[in-house]
């Protein structure tokens, strides 16, 4: 949430920035801004997209060797030019770039108005570039020293990066539950929320932890410092960031690329971690720490959105492979209640981003409480990654459209091999059934390719077919009861059609009221286990006059027959299924979105990366 960029080195910064915050832009796209620096401080910013800023900075002064960006999800103010970033300290010395949220900024802001300061915008950053400055100029300190007093007295959430007029050789940037790394080139500094930005000038970065505060100085180094003045030695990594990971690759949207992606990122979670023709499987992170996995006396997955519903997969996999009992929390009610956990259990966290702060603020709870933390992550480097006891990566590369799709798959994939593990080793499942998963998990990045290529045409049509309706309902058991939430949040999230994922049978205990000839029912009916069940949930639609989709396995003759349009997926172990029904609804949401002219990357709202409650 919020994307942030700074450079100061050789280059011209302008460039540097923008293409940057296009990088950053599916963090937030409400508004633009980018502040350079020559001799002087210019500040451009727009409400709208890049693409806005872009237009409005034509023709100005944009020159300069070093300078800072931003691109805006809203918190704090509505979406406008004046709230945009960079945010101005009164007198006009510094200039700010935020992510987060200053959450005592009122109580700051009504202090520095007593000292005589004004306030254009209704940010908590304008607030907290003003409390520096008052700082500054009370002690008359350099502005790194300034920035970490103030930020000793803020509460909240922060990745910042600051210019000061009048000492313009250095940027100072400082980060807190908000993420922040540091790119080192030759004789040059990149400052982002994540690595996007600076792959394609250097694979050297240093993520930097909370509550530390970086100073890049021109032709110098980099200086880290914690907000209690202790001085820190840069861990220095290496990226394996590929350019083209961040590029459309000829796709018109992020989106499709990723959703055809997927044989390949499915296949790069399981590259060394499984052999079926040898019989083996491992996962790295399980291993570190095998006695407190295998002796745990449950398992608690904390996750949001699309990975909560691949935490919910996870919860019948481990259930049902390893007979590990668990349970599947949303990270912003885990955390905020009092639960019961402790040293005996092991809590996973699901994430992408790494850095959803719900889910983060979970797993410190569940930390503090003795629990073993787990992560599941998709962006290496970041903050749950670093913060968690093990964990393995998903390794499906960045994931840039707004809408989870690579990497559920990914979450899938890791959480299947994790199981299966789980369930060899500790004897729950005989060695015969353990080969054959081992089997059709490697079959499964074909079998996606063979879905994608099969069945887009049809799905294309059936979005023509459904692309007005004002509401849809998606049922599913078993394992695809969550991949009907999975299939309804992409629905809406994209498209705006309001949807809702139910367990097939919950059905008659109220949803069918709303079933009528302009409802749109997607029923994922793949399942081997209570089939029966499942058609006669279909018929139960179609006697209430439904339009029903289907998503049935190869072959499937009875549930098609009562369909209104039939999407087939390759047959596969039940477990497994969800690799492969989730697909078309991805497609079928993305179709849809399509035809009523929405941006599929962009959808309004939301951003990726949800580093603010
Ligand atoms: C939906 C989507 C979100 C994320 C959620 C958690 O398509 O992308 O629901 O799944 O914000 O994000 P991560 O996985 O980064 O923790």
């Amino acid at each position: 949430m919020c994307g942030i960029i700074g450079y100061i080195g050789k280059k011209q910064a302008y460039p540097i920035l923008i293409n940057g915050l296009k990088r950053l832009e599916y963090r937030g796209y409400d508004s633009a801004g980018v502040a350079v620096f020559n001799g002087d401080v210019h500040v451009y910013k727009r409400k709208g997209k890049v693409q806005d800023l872009i237009d409005f900075a034509k023709g100005k002064n944009i020159r300069g060797t070093m300078g800072i960006g931003h691109t805006r999800w809203a918190t704090h103010g509505k979406p406008d030019d004046v709230n945009a970033h960079p945010h101005t300290s009164g007198n006009g010395r510094l200039t700010l770039i935020h992510n987060g949220i200053i959450e005592n900024y009122a109580l700051l802001q009504e202090a520095l108005k007593k000292e005589g300061h004004t306030f254009e915008s209704e940010t908590d950053t304008e607030v907290l570039v003003h409390f520096i400055e008052e700082l500054q100029k009370r002690d008359n300190l350099p502005i790194e020293e300034a920035v970490r007093v103030a930020l000793s007295k803020v509460v909240g959430a922060y990745a910042i990066v600051v210019i000061d007029r009048d000492d313009p050789g250095k940027l100072v940037a400082a980060r807190k539950a908000s993420p922040l790394v540091i790119g080192i080139g030759e004789d040059e500094f990149f400052i982002a929320s994540d690595p996007t930005p600076i792959a394609e000038f250097t694979q050297k970065v240093v993520f930097l932890n909370d509550e530390e505060i970086a100073v890049v100085t021109r032709g110098g180094d980099l200086q880290i410092k914690t907000i209690d003045n202790e001085i820190q030695t840069p861990f220095i990594q290496e990226l394996d960031v590929k350019i083209e990971a961040m590029e459309k690759g000829g796709y018109e949207y992020f989106m499709l690329k990723e959703i055809y992606e997927q044989p390949k990122t499915v296949a790069d979670c399981m590259r060394g971690r499984i052999n079926a023709t040898e019989g083996w499987i491992k996962v790295g992170g399980v291993d570190t720490c095998k006695d407190r996995i295998f002796d745990a006396n449950r398992f608690i997955i904390a996750a949001c959105g699309t990975s909560w519903h691949a935490g919910l997969i996870g919860e019948y996999l481990f259930e049902e492979l390893a007979r590990i009992p668990v349970e599947v929390e949303y990270a912003s009610e885990l955390r905020y209640r009092n639960p019961i956990i402790n040293e005996k259990d092991v809590v996973i966290a699901l994430s992408q981003s790494g850095e959803t702060a719900d889910t983060l603020a979970a797993l410190e709870l569940a930390k503090a409480k003795g629990a073993l933390c787990y992560g599941i992550v998709n962006n290496v480097g970041s903050s749950i990654a670093r913060m968690t006891h093990a964990g393995s990566y998903i390794h499906a590369g960045p994931e840039i459209g707004v809408a989870s799709t690579k990497a559920f798959t990914g979450q899938l994939t890791l959480l299947s091999m994790m199981a299966i593990h789980l369930g060899y080793e500790r004897g729950t499942i005989p060695r015969s059934y353990y080969l054959q998963l081992l089997e059709e998990l490697e079959n499964i990045p074909g079998k996606i390719e063979t879905l994608l290529e099969k069945a887009s045409d049809q799905i294309e049509y059936i979005a023509g077919e459904i692309k007005d309706a004002s509401n849809a309902l998606y049922l599913g058991r078993g394992y695809n009861f969550p991949i009907a939430l999975e299939g309804a949040l992409k629905l809406k999230e994209i498209s705006y059609i309001h949807a809702e994922g139910y367990p097939a049978a919950e059905m008659k205990h109220g949803p069918i009221a709303l079933i009528d000839e302009n409802m749109p029912v997607i029923v994922i009916a793949t399942n081997k286990s209570a089939y029966e069940k499942i058609v006669s949930n279909v018929q139960e639609v179609k006697a209430r006059k439904g339009k029903i989709i289907s998503i049935v396995k190869e072959g499937d003759t009875v549930i098609r027959n009562l369909s209104d349009y039939t999407i087939e997926i390759p047959d596969t172990d039940e477990p497994l299924t969800p690799l492969l029904s989730v697909v078309p609804l991805q497609l079928l949401s993305y179709q849809i979105a399509l035809m009523r002219g929405c941006n599929v990357d962009q959808p309004r709202n939301l951003a990726k990366s949800v580093t603010v409650e």
